[in-house]
C-alpha cells in the first residue's frame, strides 16, 4: 500500500508526525509532499528535525500569496508532480489550510482516493478561510477520520455518512508522545525567566484578528491589562501587521518556538490565550485553562467547565475571561475508541482500501 501525504503548514507537520510513525509501524510506504506553504525554518524545518518526520520526497516551494494565488500554485505544482508518479492507494490531507484544499481538489480531479484527517470540524462561520477549506475537503474525501463524535455528527448533518470513522484526535497522540519526550520540567531560562504559573502564554495568527486593525489593537490592549507578563511567540503573519499597534510593556514578543518548547510553556503557563485551533486543545489536555480570542470555536468540547472561554477581541472581555476560574477537572475529549488515534487512522486506510480493492493488502 502506498500513501501520499500532503502537508504544508506548522500544525500539519505535528499531526503528520504521529501518523507517519503509525504508517511505518504498519509497514506502509509513505511519500511526504511538502507544499512549501510554510517555509521559514521556525515554522517548518524545525518541526521536521524535532518530530522525526522523514524528509519530504519533494518540496513544491509555493510560498505565500493570496488565497487564489497560493491555492492555485499548489494545485499546479502538485498536479504536475503527481502525474509523473505511480498512483497511490491514498492521498492523505490534514486539517483545513490552503494546502489541504489544494491537495483535495487535485486528488479528486486525478481520481485518486482521498482521505481527510481531522474531518468534520465546523466553526459554523463561513467567513473563516479554514471553514471553506474544510467543507470542500470533506465533500470530496472518500475517507473521513474524525477526531470526535461532534465531528461525526457535523458530517451527518451535511449528509456525509459513508467512509466516516471516529478515529480520535491525532493531536492528542502528538501531545502525549512529545510531552513525554520534552520531559515537561520547569521551562528553562532560555525559554522564559518567569516561574511556573508566573506568565501567560499567547499566540495570535488568525486572519480575522491579524487583518482587522481594530481587533488586533483590542487584543493587545487586553493583553496589556493582565496581571502577569504575557509571552507571545509571534507568527510572521502577525509580525507583519504590527505597524501602528501599541505593544504594551508586559507583552514579551519572541520568534515562534519549537513544539517541545511550546508544550513545556503551555504546561507551566497560568493560562493560554490564543486564536489557534491546536493550542486550545493542547492547553486543556495539559491542564492549563485557555481563553480563545475568537467569537466561536470548532473545538466545543474544550468549553466544558469554563476550561476554555471565548473572549473575541474586546479588551474587557479578555480581562474578564482570563480572571474567571474553571470548574471541575479538565474535559476529556479526542480519545481514540481504542489504542491511539494515529493507529486508528492507519486501520481506517487499510480497511477502506480492502473494501474498495484500491490496493494490495497492508499488514496492520
Ligand atoms: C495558515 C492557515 C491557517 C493555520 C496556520 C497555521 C490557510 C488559509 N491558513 O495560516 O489555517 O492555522 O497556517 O500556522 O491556509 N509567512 C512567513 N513565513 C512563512 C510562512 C508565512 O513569513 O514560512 C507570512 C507571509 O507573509 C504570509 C503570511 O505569513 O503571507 C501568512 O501565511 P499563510 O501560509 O498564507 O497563512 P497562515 O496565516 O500561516
Ligand atoms: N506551536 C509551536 N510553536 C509556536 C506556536 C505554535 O510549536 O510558536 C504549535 C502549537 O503547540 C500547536 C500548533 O503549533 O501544536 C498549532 O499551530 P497553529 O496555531 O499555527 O495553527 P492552528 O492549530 O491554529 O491551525
Amino acid at each position: 500500500m502506498r500513501v501520499y501525504t500532503i502537508i504544508g503548514a506548522r500544525p500539519q507537520f505535528i499531526k503528520a508526525a504521529v501518523v507517519s510513525r503509525a504508517l511505518a509501524r504498519a509497514g506502509i510506504e509513505e511519500h511526504l509532499i511538502h507544499t512549501g506553504q510554510h517555509y521559514d525554518p521556525e515554522l517548518s524545518g524545525t518541526f521536521f528535525d524535532e518530530l522525526g518526520l522523514p524528509a519530504p520526497a519533494v518540496d513544491l516551494g509555493v510560498g505565500s500569496g493570496s488565497h487564489a494565488v497560493q491555492t492555485g500554485a499548489i494545485m499546479t505544482a502538485l498536479e504536475r508532480y503527481l502525474l509523473d508518479r505511480p498512483k497511490p492507494d491514498w492521498v492523505v490531507v490534514y486539517g483545513d489550510t490552503n494546502s489541504t484544499l489544494a491537495g483535495a481538489l487535485v486528488a479528486a480531479k486525478l481520481h485518486l482516493p482521498l482521505a481527510h484527517v481531522e474531518a468534520g470540524l465546523r466553526a459554523m462561520n463561513r467567513r473563516m478561510p479554514e471553514e471553506v477549506n474544510r467543507i470542500v475537503t470533506d465533500r470530496l474525501a472518500g475517507l473521513h477520520c474524525c477526531p470526535t463524535q461532534t465531528a461525526v455528527e457535523n458530517l451527518r448533518r451535511e449528509g456525509i455518512t459513508r467512509g466516516v470513522y471516529l478515529t480520535g484526535d491525532v493531536m492528542l497522540d502528538a501531545t502525549r508522545f512529545f510531552a513525554a519526550r520534552a520531559g515537561m520540567q520547569v521551562p528553562p531560562e532560555a525559554l522564559t525567566p518567569h516561574p511556573p504559573r508566573g506568565y501567560y502564554l499567547a499566540t495570535i495568527h488568525r486572519a480575522e484578528n491579524t487583518d482587522d486593525p481594530a481587533r488586533l489593537r483590542g487584543i493587545f490592549e487586553g493583553l496589556g491589562r493582565l496581571d502577569a507578563p504575557v509571552l507571545l511567540p509571534l507568527h510572521p503573519r502577525t509580525r507583519n501587521r504590527l505597524a501602528g499597534i501599541d505593544v504594551p510593556a508586559g507583552v514579551e514578543l519572541q520568534p515562534p518556538v519549537g513544539y517541545l518548547a511550546m508544550l513545556t510553556l503551555v504546561r507551566h503557563a497560568r493560562k493560554v490565550i490564543t486564536d489557534s485551533g491546536g493550542l486550545q486543545k493542547e492547553a486543556v489536555w495539559l491542564g492549563t485553562p485557555c481563553v480563545t480570542l475568537r467569537d466561536e470555536t470548532e473545538w466545543t468540547e474544550t468549553l466544558a467547565g469554563g476550561w476554555n472561554r471565548l473572549a473575541g477581541a474586546d479588551p474587557a472581555a479578555i480581562v474578564a475571561a482570563v480572571a474567571a476560574a474553571p470548574e471541575g477537572p479538565p474535559p476529556a475529549f479526542g480519545e481514540a475508541p481504542e489504542g491511539r488515534a494515529a493507529d486508528r487512522v492507519v486501520a481506517a486506510l487499510c480497511a477502506t482500501s480492502r473494501q474498495t480493492g484500491f490496493s494490495t493488502p497492508c499488514t496492520s
